[in-house]
């Protein structure tokens, strides 16, 4: 029987989960296949029913990573410290999980870098910025600072961190320029930087003995990449991450390790897509 996988979300044409996924399917001879389940928010209660009847894994995007929750049995520790589902797995259990952790810590292990006592920023206090958090206070880092625009949502992530014991610090975005100056390793987890040439931070602050890392994948190499790279510090592109998320998602459904082959052959698809 095909088994049924599909994304979730509301005006998701642009997405290249299927092209993602499919390559992972062919590759490992799977008889499946990767919808793209796009529903307006009145229909969606209904239409779970019926994907939950013949789905066996889902997974979830903008408006229903957090809406999605009340509709599932269990969340892994990862969805809970996130607090959004981005995956879902449907047996006799439906079960949500959040792979954007993976995804930054494979795409760190692939570069070598090691966080354990650096000086970590994070830029954003979103659902990437919680699972950047966490991958640093995991990882053993020095410090954890989050800048973000709105002081209120930073204040919110640091009290969702309390409960873990996991200690985040606060200053305010525009003091990120200083920051990103005296910090080792800094992640831009905002939309800054998107099919455009903003960046969030100075140039100027940038020095070959950084890790710059950026969520953002569209375009690959963000202004804020580019001025990294230009000033020789190490960087981590976003479409690295999300491939990685996305076979994390793989390995939870179907058990299949992220190999490097694997890797390299969704790269070989995204980058042969016009986008
Ligand atoms: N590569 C991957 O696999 C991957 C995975 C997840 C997310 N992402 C990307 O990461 C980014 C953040 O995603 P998210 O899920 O965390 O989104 P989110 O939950 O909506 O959070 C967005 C954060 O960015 C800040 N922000 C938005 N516009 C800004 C601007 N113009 N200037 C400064 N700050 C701004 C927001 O600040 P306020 O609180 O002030 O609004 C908020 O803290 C998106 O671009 C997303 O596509 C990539």
């Amino acid at each position: 029987m095909t088994l049924l996988f599909g994304l979730l979300g509301r005006n998701i044409g642009y997405t290249l989960s299927p092209y993602i996924h499919n390559t992972v399917f062919k590759m490992y001879n799977i008889d499946a296949e990767y919808h793209v389940i796009d529903v307006p928010e009145s229909e969606l209660e209904e239409k779970l029913k019926y994907i939950f009847e013949r789905y066996t894994g889902l997974n979830v995007t903008i408006p229903y990573k957090i809406t999605i929750m009340k509709y599932l049995d269990e969340l892994t520790r990862e969805a809970e410290i996130v607090g959004a589902v981005n995956t879902v797995k449907i047996d006799n259990k439906k079960i949500g999980h959040n792979t954007d952790i993976v995804g930054i810590e494979l795409s760190l292990k692939r570069k070598n870098i090691d966080v354990k006592g650096r000086d970590c920023l994070v830029l954003g206090a979103g659902g990437a910025a919680r699972a950047a958090v966490y991958v640093f206070y995991k990882g053993e880092a020095r410090r954890v600072v989050v800048c973000n625009r709105s002081r209120s949502r930073a204040e919110e992530l640091k009290k969702h961190f309390e409960k873990y014991d996991i200690d985040v610090e606060i200053v305010d975005w525009d003091k990120r320029n200083e920051i990103a100056r005296q910090s080792d390793i800094i992640i831009n987890c905002t939309p800054v930087g998107t099919l455009s040439e903003e960046s969030p931070l100075d140039t100027t602050v940038i020095d070959s003995g950084k890790v710059v890392i950026d969520m953002v994948y569209r375009p690959r190499y963000t202004r804020l990449l580019r001025d990294a790279a230009s000033r020789g510090a190490v960087i981590v592109d976003g479409l690295t991450i999300l491939i990685y998320q996305a076979l994390a998602a793989d390995k939870f459904w179907l058990g299949i390790e992220p190999s490097e082959e694997l890797f390299n052959a969704v790269e070989r698809v995204l980058e042969d897509l016009a986008w």
